[in-house]
């Protein structure tokens, strides 16, 4: 079975159209969303335009702020104090990643946290390993909802994450074990890499290799999820991790890329920029 996350993309994004209408009626506004783009990165592009795309569709106000990569630090830590303090701003997002001479640590801090649909602020962070309610970071959150829509049962699973970054591996580890999966985290340095990824009845694959998993690494009946997004060499087009044509045969359940964690990660952003406005028109 192909797991396809547009599809649960689209009908969580009609649900949520519906409810900002039902918002904009109780409130008198809609939720507002502000993205800054440093850079042109393609990848980074390519995501900002899909947020703007969704929220629109979804009736949120959205605005890009697009600066050079030559920008510095303290300019953009300026233009979020700004929208920090704008009261009509509901979400503030700053794609990853930036360029060197910008800290990304500080950009992430100086994020209002009720304004941080990312979650990447170190106070949602901590609320989400210390099992507090918080909002929950686009990618994992997202992986979660794929699983349940596959019909699958976390609980009492062994689950193997591949990669250990801040954004997807180990909040996804987190939100597995708090669903009752056994979680192993493994990355490239992992030693029988193959052997320990074949334990996995949910494979998680974050690791940003084009084919890293191949079918022999993968147990007969397994569901995977590939969270790459990488051009293929061969062919030039956006390729995952996960060598899709050979694992497609050998797993149970697969993402496919493009088509599967990527639009759920959009699709979370736009939940949690709803959740943000309900959460500050309630403060
Ligand atoms: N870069 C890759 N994924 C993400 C994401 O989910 N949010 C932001 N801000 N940057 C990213």
């Amino acid at each position: 079975m192909i797991i396809k996350g547009k599809d649960l993309s689209t009908s969580i994004k009609e649900a949520l159209k519906v409810r900002v209408g039902v918002l904009n009626e109780q409130y008198g506004r809609t939720p507002n969303l502000t993205v800054i783009l440093v850079g042109d990165d393609p990848g980074s592009v390519s995501y900002v335009t899909g947020k703007a795309k969704a929220a629109t569709e979804i009736g949120i106000r959205n605005t890009t702020i697009r600066r050079e990569a030559t920008i510095s630090e303290q300019e953009l830590l300026d233009i979020i104090e700004q929208l920090n303090n704008d009261d009509d701003v509901d979400g503030v997002l700053v794609q990853l990643p930036l360029p060197k001479h910008i800290n990304e640590n500080k950009i992430i801090a100086a994020i209002l946290p009720e304004k941080d649909v990312d979650a990447f602020h170190p106070m949602n962070v901590a609320k989400l390993w210390l099992k507090q309610p918080c909002v929950l970071p686009c990618t994992p959150k997202g992986i979660i909802k794929l699983l349940h829509f596959a019909g699958v049962d976390i609980a009492g699973k062994e689950a193997v994450v591949i990669g250990r970054s801040n954004i997807v591996g180990q909040p996804v580890a987190k939100l597995l074990l708090d669903a009752n999966a056994t979680v192993t985290v493994a990355h490239s340095k992992t030693k029988n890499l193959a052997e320990v990824a074949r334990r996995a009845d949910i494979l998680v694959v974050a690791i940003g290799r084009e084919r890293f998993v191949t079918a022999d690494m993968v147990k007969p009946g397994a569901v995977v999820i590939d969270v790459g997004v990488n051009r293929d060499t061969r062919t030039g087009k956006l390729c995952g991790d996960v060598d899709f044509e050979e694992v497609q045969h050998v797993a149970a359940a697969i993402t496919p890329v493009p088509g599967g964690v990527g639009p759920m990660t959009i699709t979370c952003l736009m939940e949690n920029t709803v959740e943000a406005f309900v959460n500050r028109m309630n403060k």
